[in-house]
């Protein structure tokens, strides 16, 4: 046999490997190392969502499940949506996904195949790409436009450069709002001009609301597709239990759709997870039903982070960013300093703090690093003393 390795489809060949695990593999294990690197706070997963995913365990809920999730788990959801989108939004629209991750997946193989087109605005989440290329289509990055990288600076989402990107292959748009690294939190008119762009078009928007309640200029949630769209609109929801709830380990979040597709979405579930375990998604119904509390800590703890990082990298006088809208990142550049890869390793070796490396987010990222922000007061104070430390002597 001459075969060293079997042969491997170009769709899995080509899946880019993540530049973020490259600087984590780097900095993994070193004690005290400060990790704002993932997308992830500090918190464990509140006790009244454990003990109920416990309690079904032993209560013997270990049996094949409903593939697009138990009826208490999508009836939870579809109130829970209702209430925050202040319209009603049924649970035949809802599907248990293995995390965000599965959600977009899921959506992506619906939307998209070989040789398809996938705009995404970028710079984005890495994930983004690689669901589209793991299919065989072609992520086709459109820049957002930073309008000034001073404090008072915004992202933007180049209207006319997303139009000019779409060709006769475009399936799919990407629209992560508030977005994961940069914060952009699409205006109401930046969807409708969207929205408008996807229907001439006959496009599926993929729309990754998972950051929706970490807002910081004072209202409940950023804006939404849901609140423009209409019922026959083609647009998938991506959410997931990992970030309101501090359950990123659990890998359960959900999909949202036009009920119509519910077989097409069934199937895909059977035959990649066959379902969420039923007991996770007890504990998930505990989260959406007692959670409330525990999420408005989790955006207190987001809008303090932001202030603690914004106002002690600033001032170093060596970093910029626009202050981000959304999500709980800081995405900044540093003066004179064009190789974040390296900077990110040198940071971990003098400053003992791990942070993500532009160069994983796209073009247009390069420049950039990556701080996750969604921490206790205390470790980010202490980060921030040490990113100066070296920022400032170097
Ligand atoms: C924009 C975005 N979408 C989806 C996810 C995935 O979430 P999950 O952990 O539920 O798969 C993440 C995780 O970082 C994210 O940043």
């Amino acid at each position: 046999m001459t075969h060293a390795v079997p042969s491997v489809r170009p769709e899995a060949a080509d899946a880019p490997a993540s530049g973020i695990v490259e600087v984590f593999n780097y900095g993994r294990g070193r004690p005290g190392l400060i990790p704002l690197w993932t997308g992830e706070g500090d918190m464990p997963t509140p006790a009244f969502i454990a003990d109920a995913a416990s309690r079904a365990l032993a209560g013997g809920e270990t049996f094949y499940t409903w593939q697009r999730g138990i009826p208490d788990l999508r009836q939870a959801i579809s109130d829970y949506m209702t209430r925050l989108y202040d319209k009603p939004l049924g649970p035949d629209r809802f599907f248990a996904t293995i995390g965000g991750m599965h959600a977009i997946q899921i959506a992506v193989r619906i939307a998209c195949g070989t040789g398809d087109e996938v705009l995404i605005p970028s710079p984005a989440w890495p994930n983004f790409i690689g669901a589209a290329v793991a299919v065989g289509a072609k992520p086709v990055e459109v820049p957002l436009v930073l309008t000034s990288d001073a404090g008072n600076g915004r992202w933007t989402l180049d209207v006319d450069g997303l139009a000019a990107a779409v060709t006769p292959r475009t399936r799919a748009i990407m629209v992560n709002s508030p977005a994961n690294p940069t914060g952009w939190t699409a205006t109401r008119e930046e969807l409708v001009a969207i929205l408008d762009l996807a229907r001439k078009h006959g496009l599926w928007i993929i729309a990754d609301e998972i950051y929706g309640r970490f807002v910081f200029d004072g209202s409940a949630r950023a804006p939404s597709f849901h609140d423009v769209m209409e019922d026959e609109d083609r647009i998938f929801f991506v959410q997931t239990f990992s970030k309101n709830w501090a359950m990123t380990g659990w890998r359960v979040g959900w999909l949202e759709c036009h009920p119509s597709l519910g077989d097409t979405v069934e199937n895909l579930i059977q035959y990649s997870s066959s379902g969420v375990a039923a007991f996770l998604q007890r504990g998930a119904i505990a989260a959406l039903e007692q959670g409330e509390s525990f999420v408005q800590g989790q955006i207190a703890r987001a809008k303090r982070g932001r202030e603690i990082v914004c106002e002690g990298l600033a001032a170093t006088g060596r970093v910029r960013f626009p202050v981000p809208e959304g999500a709980f990142y800081l995405f900044f550049s540093v003066d004179g300093e064009d190789d974040t890869r390296a900077l990110a390793m040198r940071l971990i070796d003098e400053a003992n703090v791990g942070l993500a490396p532009g160069t994983a987010f796209g073009h247009g990222a390069e420049r950039y690093l990556r701080l996750c922000f969604q921490r206790r007061a205390e470790d980010l104070q202490e980060a921030v003393r040490r990113l100066a430390g070296v920022l400032t002597r170097s």
